[in-house]
């Protein structure tokens, strides 16, 4: 990790009719750094992805990345510039295998163009990365959620992006396949990549991150090391108020 900003937000906000799902969020990311955004149900944290990645377009607010002004850009403009992001909700493309699903993005995200030889090349690759070595002929309807989730990583991935967003990529895995994550995302951080990442997993969150950003009703309510917003009384009358089950320690 270096002093160098990458990503830089002031005063983000993005109002649907009278719901204000993000309000006047700001915070910064250093190149290199870990991040993880996290909140209850609800609270804003994939419109803040979706903010990012250019889906939406801020009803306030400024988005800055490595020096430049990219708010208000559309998706592919910003995926160009270098923000790779996976989707809550997966969105591979069903009538094309694992590798041509891979191979679109790098044919599509990358500046300067690169040929279909190398995009495949590098699919190819992308898939021994994500443990879809096996899978690089198959539908992405005969995968598991974990496995389409893996889709998602690579197609991020091969939009070489200085800025990886990953929402909620490690929901259902197994505990195994947890530890695989994680080191796969300290990997893709020590080759150069930042990450930005979304994950209830609240020992997920507390293991791999350098710093966390609490959203909560679209505010941001709280931003530290793991310790730090562990500890924050705001932050665990927010995890208590909303999800009785959780206790402080589940958070450590
Ligand atoms: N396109 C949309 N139109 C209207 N309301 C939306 C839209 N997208 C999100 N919202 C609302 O904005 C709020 C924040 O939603 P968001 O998906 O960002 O939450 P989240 O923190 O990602 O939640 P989860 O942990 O459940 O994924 C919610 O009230 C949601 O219903
Ligand atoms: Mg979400």
């Amino acid at each position: 990790m270096n002093d160098k900003i990458l990503l830089s937000v002031n005063g983000l906000s993005k109002h649907f009719g009278g719901l204000a799902a993000v309000q006047n969020v700001s915070f910064s990311i250093r190149q290199g750094e870990i991040v993880s955004l996290i909140g209850p149900n609800g609270a804003g944290k994939t419109t803040v992805f979706n903010l990012l990645s250019g889906v939406f377009s801020p009803s306030a607010g400024t988005i800055n990345l490595d020096g430049e002004d990219i708010t208000g850009k559309r998706p592919f403009e910003v995926c160009q510039k270098g923000v790779g992001r996976t989707f809550q909700i997966m969105q591979p493309f069903p009538q094309m295998t694992v590798l041509e699903n891979i191979i679109t993005s790098s044919l599509f995200g990358r500046v300067p163009k690169i040929s279909l030889s190398q995009a495949e090349e590098e699919a190819v690759e992308l898939c021994k990365l994500v443990g879809l070595g096996d899978k690089q002929n198959t539908f992405p309807r005969n995968l598991t959620t974990p496995g389409q989730k893996r889709i998602e990583i690579a197609r991020a991935l091969a939009v070489k992006p200085k800025l990886l967003l990953l929402d909620e990529v490690m929901s259902g895995l197994t505990p195994t396949e947890t530890i695989e994550a994680i080191k796969l995302v300290r990997s893709l951080r020590d080759k150069g990549t930042t990450v930005f990442l979304i994950e209830h997993v609240m020992k997920v969150v507390m293991g791999i991150s350098d710093r966390v950003i609490v959203v909560h009703h679209g505010e941001k309510i709280a931003e530290g090391t793991c310790a730090e917003v562990a500890n924050d009384p705001k932050v665990i009358k927010a995890y208590l108020g909303e999800h009785a089950e959780d206790t402080k320690e589940s958070m450590c």
